[in-house]
């Protein structure tokens, strides 16, 4: 059983990122440049957006950080939100931003999202973008999906022919996982399952995946029992759970019963240092990317 190091391929790729940043910028090029709009305290998306901007610095990006309040006593006027999107969209200084999610329950998150110019839009969030990644045009790829393709890249995992089964079916990890890996490419050229909370006999349908994709959001759900011996195991699950014994008061836990399950498999990502750092990886790639196409 090999475990698969999301750390360390993520730490791989930022080094080959800022390599070619510093080149850009010997022959006189701009540093990209990404904005990240966070709204309120909430405790998870202060810490990927505080991992994004230290990202930014080890891939030699410039960064820019714009945060509001929102309280349910003031609460944000969504208007001033879309104002600094706009503002944003039209800064040619700015090559991508993200709004962090989840947004206030007052804001209508597919409006914000609708409101990022695609080329801006680093998230892969954007209907033109998702539409462009499900029919395999060149576009920005949603970044958890993109880092689990990158390790399976990475860790030469075959997926051409094999049956891929994703237990999730969210906009920004199932979906656009399943038309990633249905595609005709390498990795890719998978027969793909999408499993979610109406499916029927889904221990049978997960014990037939050659690789096992758990995105649910339900800590240690995928059980031994529902492994096919010698799967490739991908568990993109981070819920917090309490702990006592820890100074934060909380860990990470998966969606995958990891000790149960991985001496079953060939391969398996941890939570956390799996796909958590693969994604943050992926949006610092989409940035290179529309920075390269102002060139
Ligand atoms: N919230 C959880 N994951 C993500 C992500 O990839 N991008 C943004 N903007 N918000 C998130």
């Amino acid at each position: 059983m090999t475990i698969i190091d999301g750390k360390k391929v993520s730490a791989d790729i930022k080094a080959e990122i800022a390599r070619e940043v510093e080149a850009r910028v010997a022959e006189g090029k701009r540093r990209p440049h990404l904005a990240a709009i966070l709204v309120g305290h909430d405790g998870g998306s202060e810490t990927y957006v505080a991992h994004k901007v230290k990202a930014c610095e080890e891939c030699g990006f410039k960064s820019t950080l714009i945060r509001f309040e929102s309280t349910e006593d003031a609460p944000l006027d969504p208007a001033e939100l879309m104002a600094t999107i706009e503002k944003l969209n039209a800064d040619p200084d700015v090559d991508g931003f993200i709004v962090q999610l989840p947004l206030p329950k007052h804001i209508d998150e597919q409006a914000v999202i609708e409101a990022v110019l695609p080329e801006k839009d680093v998230d892969g969030f954007h209907p033109v973008n998702v539409g462009k990644q499900s029919i395999g045009l060149p576009c920005f790829h949603s970044a958890t999906p993109a880092g689990i393709v990158e390790l399976l890249r990475r860790y030469d995992i075959p997926t051409r022919g094999k049956r891929v089964v994703i237990v999730g079916r969210s906009n920004i990890v199932g979906k656009p996982l399943a038309a990633m890996l249905m595609q005709k490419a390498q990795p890719g050229d998978a027969t793909v399952t999408v499993c979610h909370s109406a499916t029927e006999d889904l221990a049978d349908i997960c014990r037939e995946a050659d690789i096992l994709v758990a995105a649910l959001g339900r800590p240690g759900f995928i059980t031994a029992d529902m492994v096919k011996p010698g799967a490739t195991v991908i568990d993109v699950g981070t819920t917090r759970v309490a702990d006592a014994t820890r100074k934060s008061g909380f860990r990470l836990r998966g969606d995958v019963d990891y000790d149960a399950v991985s001496p079953k498999c060939s391969f398996i990502t941890p939570v956390p240092g799996g796909v958590g750092p693969m994604t943050i990886c992926s949006l610092m790639q989409n940035t290179l990317q529309a920075a390269r196409a102002k060139d």
